[in-house]
């Protein structure tokens, strides 16, 4: 058991090492930013992995090598583009301070990826897995590359029960990469557990007997890893209610607002959304001419829609409206015609509510 008391006695590094590199040159997945180690691909391949499945990442990676092929196409690029790239894939985050970042590189770099690991963490959005990323596979240098994944892959192979929902346990899988990991291969060796975690020691039903590694795992030993990783339990999400309007105008164009420069899905787009934790269905239409100057008729509801974020729920409450009187001094909406929405990026749960139009 590691974390308390003994480490890796009995762990043989070297054929763990021998198996799990020959079972991965033999079976590894075929993905899009594994055919060079070109580092600007490797970094915005690690960043849209983060939080999403490799299948859902792979048509995203392409369109977006297609319209941002290299660090200085990305950092002259129109924000609004870049999130339109980025649109349903979601944490919108990562797309900004990736811009971010690329511009820095461009600006303090030459416009070259740095291969060490105090500039890159100098960049925005790259943390310590994005780093050790980019530093094992574009540049083959052994530095751990933790994430949840190598975390329960480990936790099982050296029995660790240390909960992985606690920030300071990712440093223990951190040491622990560092004595395991192949000096020879780093590249292949991060991505070799990353490829076991997502096909052999998957969360559920791990298919141990598949395992090229199963006879150097302590959890599989002792029977225990179904219960690898420990993972404590986050708490439970928030729950808000909002009233989603699609609100028409005489010309049948449709109001759309763009979302604060900061925040939650900052800078995307969508139909107004008015808060109705504490509001009855009439006052809608004084609220919304209270903070938007515009006086609109509340139609049927049209349908209800959950979307869930890592932290909160929206429980959207879709409405038509229709515009009435417009006494708008600020520009807080856009009218636009149907056919031009695709021109706006839009997070998933109002590109869901686009189905409603
Ligand atoms: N998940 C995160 N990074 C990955 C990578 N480089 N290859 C496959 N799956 C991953």
């Amino acid at each position: 058991m590691i974390g308390k008391g003994s480490s890796l006695q009995n762990f043989n590094i070297e054929m763990f090492q021998e198996d799990l590199l020959g079972w991965y040159d033999a079976n590894k997945r075929d993905l899009p930013w594994r055919k060079d180690q070109d580092p600007y691909k490797v970094w915005v391949s690690e960043i849209m992995l983060q939080q999403t499945k490799v299948d859902t990442v792979i048509p995203y990676f392409h369109n977006f090598l297609e319209k941002f092929p290299t660090v200085h196409a990305l950092a002259t690029a129109d924000e609004q583009e870049v999130l339109k790239a980025w649109e349903g894939l979601g944490y919108y985050s990562r797309a900004r301070n990736l811009q971010h970042a690329v511009r820095e590189v461009v600006e303090n770099y030459g416009g070259q990826v740095p291969n060490n690991p105090k500039e890159l963490e100098g960049l925005k959005g790259i943390g310590s897995y994005t780093k050790g990323a980019i530093l094992s596979i574009a540049f083959n240098q052994p530095e751990p590359a933790v994430d949840g994944n190598v975390m329960r892959v480990f936790s099982r192979l050296l029995n660790i029960d240390e909960d992985i929902a606690q920030p300071k346990t990712k440093k223990l899988f951190e040491s622990v990469t560092r004595e395991v990991i192949s000096h020879e291969d780093p590249s292949s060796f991060n991505q070799a557990i990353m490829d076991l975690g997502a096909t052999i020691c998957t969360p559920k039903s791990p298919a141990c007997l598949l395992c090229p590694v199963q006879e150097h795992c302590q959890g599989y030993e002792l029977g225990v890893e179904q219960q690898l990783p420990i993972k404590s339990k986050t708490k439970k999400n928030k729950k808000i209610p909002y009233a989603v309007l699609i609100i028409r105008n005489e010309q049948d164009e449709i109001a759309i607002e763009q979302r604060p420069d900061n925040g939650l899905l900052a800078n995307l787009w969508q139909f107004p959304m008015v808060p109705i934790q504490e509001m009855s269905l009439e006052l809608i239409e004084n609220w919304f001419y209270a903070q938007y100057g515009m006086k609109i008729k509340l139609g049927e509801k049209q349908a209800d829609l959950n979307h869930v974020f890592s932290h909160l729920t929206w429980e959207l409450n879709i409405y038509h409206a229709k515009l009435e009187h417009d006494t708008r001094e600020e520009e807080k909406v856009t009218f636009v015609a149907e056919g031009e929405l695709n021109f706006y990026p839009f997070p998933v749960s109002h590109l869901k509510i686009r189905e409603f139009l």
